[in-house]
C-alpha cells in the first residue's frame, strides 16, 4: 500500500487537473468536501446495491429522504418525487423517456419508434443555448436530432417564449405531436434563465411535458433571496439539479424530481422473475415501498445519497446558504471590477456565480478579437496557477470565471483577473 500511495503521489496527483483547487474556476467549478469524501468512502465500504428496497433498505430510504430535504431546501412542491442518478445527462434522458409515456396510446414502450408509420412526427423543444445533454438524449431515445427544435433566444440569451409558442402551433397544424420542452435555469455558456412561467403555460396549453434543466443554477434557490430563479418550476413535470455541481458533494450526484413517478416507472420498470419481490410497489404487503431500479436504466445503483446526507447534515442548510451567498457576492464584485475596466467587457448578466467577459482593446474586432482572447486564455492556462474556461456568446469568443469551489475566496478571483490582465498586456 505504501508503494501504491507513493505512486499515487508521484504519478497521479501531478497529472491531475485539480477541480478541488480554489483556483479552479473553469466550466462549473465544483468541490468535494470532507463530509462528502467521508460519505463517499462509507458508500464504498458498505458497497450496497440499491436496486430493490430489500437489497438496501437504508440506501433506498435515505435517497428518498435526502431528495425530500433538498426539495424543501429548493422550495419545490411536496408532490415532487426525487431520485438520484449519476449525472444530469442521464436524468434529462429519463425525463424525456417519461414524457412520451404521457400518451400510452403511442405504444412506444412496446413497439418503439422504428419503422412506425402510424406515429406522427414527434418534436422536443429547447433553446439554442440548452446543454448538449438534450441533444444526446434525443439521439439515444431514438427521436433523432432532427426531432429537437432549437428555439432562438432574446438579448439575454433566454428562450424566446413567443417563438416557442409559434413553432409549436405550426407543428400542430402540420399534424405533428409536440411532446416536450426542456427549459434551462442557468445555461452552461452564460447562465441565462429561460422564462419558465411562460413556457409552463405553453406546455399546459398543449399538454406537453416540461423538463427544467437547473443542473447548476437550481442550487441558488436554497437562498430565500434567490428562490425566484425557480419561478414557474412548480409547474414543471420534471426538474434536474446537481448537488455535484454547486452543493459541495463529490461527483457523482444528480437529483431528478418529477410530479409523475408513475410515468418514470412506466418508462423504465421491467422486472425479471429473479427480481420479483412481494413488496414491489403496488403489490403485496409492502405496498408503497420503492424499488429504485424502476426509475432509470441502471439496475445496480450506488448509495449516492449517503454523501449528500453527510454534506447537508454537516454544513446545515444555513451553512450551505452562506457559502453559496458568498460565491454570488464575489461574482458580482468581479462583475464590478470588469465593468470599471475600460479594456474589459462583460458579455452576460451575472445571474449566479459565473462571469462571462473578454479583453477588448480599443479598435480590435471580429476574428482578431476572438483570437486575441483565445491566445490570452492559453497564456493564462500555461502559467498553471488558475484554470479558467471559454465559451462563445453569439459567436464571439469569451472567457468564463465560474466560482463554485468551496475554498475559492475573493483573493483567488482577484488574482485570476490580474492574471488575465497580465496576459493581455503581455500580448
Ligand atoms: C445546464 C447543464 N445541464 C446539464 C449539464 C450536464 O451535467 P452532467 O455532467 O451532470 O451530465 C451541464 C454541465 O455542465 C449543464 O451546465
Amino acid at each position: 500500500m505504501e508503494e501504491i500511495l507513493g505512486d499515487f503521489q508521484r504519478l497521479i496527483v501531478p497529472s491531475t487537473t485539480h477541480w478541488n483547487h480554489p483556483a479552479f474556476m473553469a466550466y462549473f467549478a465544483n468541490s468535494s468536501t470532507g463530509a462528502g469524501v467521508l460519505g463517499e468512502a462509507l458508500t464504498a465500504a458498505l458497497n450496497v446495491n440499491a436496486m430493490l428496497w430489500r437489497t438496501s433498505p437504508a440506501a433506498t430510504e435515505l435517497e428518498l429522504l435526502t431528495m425530500d430535504w433538498l426539495r424543501q431546501m429548493l422550495g419545490l412542491p411536496a408532490n415532487f418525487f426525487g431520485v438520484i442518478a449519476d449525472t444530469a445527462s442521464s436524468n434529462t434522458l429519463y425525463a424525456l423517456a417519461a414524457a412520451r409515456e404521457v400518451r400510452p396510446r403511442l405504444r412506444i414502450r412496446e413497439q418503439g419508434t422504428v419503422a412506425r408509420t402510424d406515429l406522427p412526427p414527434m418534436f422536443i423543444y429547447c433553446s439554442e443555448e440548452a446543454h448538449s445533454s438534450v441533444d444526446k438524449a434525443v439521439m439515444t431515445l431514438g427521436f433523432g436530432l432532427n426531432a429537437l427544435k432549437k428555439i432562438s433566444t432574446d438579448d439575454k440569451l433566454r428562450m424566446d417564449a413567443n417563438e416557442l409558442a409559434a413553432v409549436i402551433e405550426r407543428d400542430l397544424s402540420a399534424g405533428a405531436l409536440p411532446l416536450a420542452v426542456v427549459a434551462t435555469v442557468g445555461t452552461t455558456s452564460t447562465t441565462a434563465i429561460d422564462p419558465v412561467p411562460e413556457i409552463a403555460q405553453i406546455c399546459a396549453r398543449h399538454k406537453m411535458w416540461l423538463h427544467v434543466d437547473a443542473s447548476y443554477g437550481g442550487t441558488a434557490a436554497i437562498l430565500p433571496e434567490m428562490r425566484h430563479v425557480l419561478d414557474g418550476c412548480d409547474r414543471a413535470d420534471s426538474l434536474v439539479v446537481n448537488p455535484h455541481k454547486w452543493l459541495f458533494t463529490p461527483m457523482d450526484c444528480s437529483a431528478l424530481y418529477t410530479r409523475h413517478p408513475d410515468l418514470l416507472r412506466r418508462a423504465f420498470q421491467h422486472i425479471p422473475d429473479y427480481l420479483v419481490v412481494p413488496e414491489t410497489e403496488g403489490e403485496g404487503a409492502g405496498k408503497g415501498v420503492a424499488n429504485l431500479m424502476d426509475y432509470g436504466i441502471a439496475l445496480g445503483r450506488r448509495f449516492r445519497a449517503l454523501k449528500l446526507w453527510f454534506v447537508i447534515r454537516s454544513f446545515g442548510v444555513e451553512g450551505l446558504r452562506s457559502i453559496i451567498r458568498d460565491h454570488i457576492r464575489i461574482a458580482r464584485l468581479l462583475a464590478e471590477w470588469i465593468d470599471s475596466d475600460p479594456e474589459l467587457e462583460r458579455l452576460a448578466d451575472v445571474n449566479f456565480s459565473t462571469v462571462v467577459f473578454r479583453h477588448h482593446p480599443a479598435g480590435m474586432t471580429g476574428r482578431k478579437l476572438d483570437d486575441h482572447n483565445a491566445r490570452l486564455l492559453q497564456n493564462v492556462l500555461e502559467a498553471r496557477e488558475v484554470y479558467l474556461s471559454h465559451t462563445r456568446v453569439r459567436g464571439s469568443y469569451a472567457l468564463r470565471i465560474a466560482i463554485g469551489n468551496i475554498h475559492t475566496t475573493e483573493a483567488h478571483v482577484r488574482r485570476a483577473l490580474d492574471l488575465v490582465r497580465n496576459a493581455a498586456e503581455a500580448g
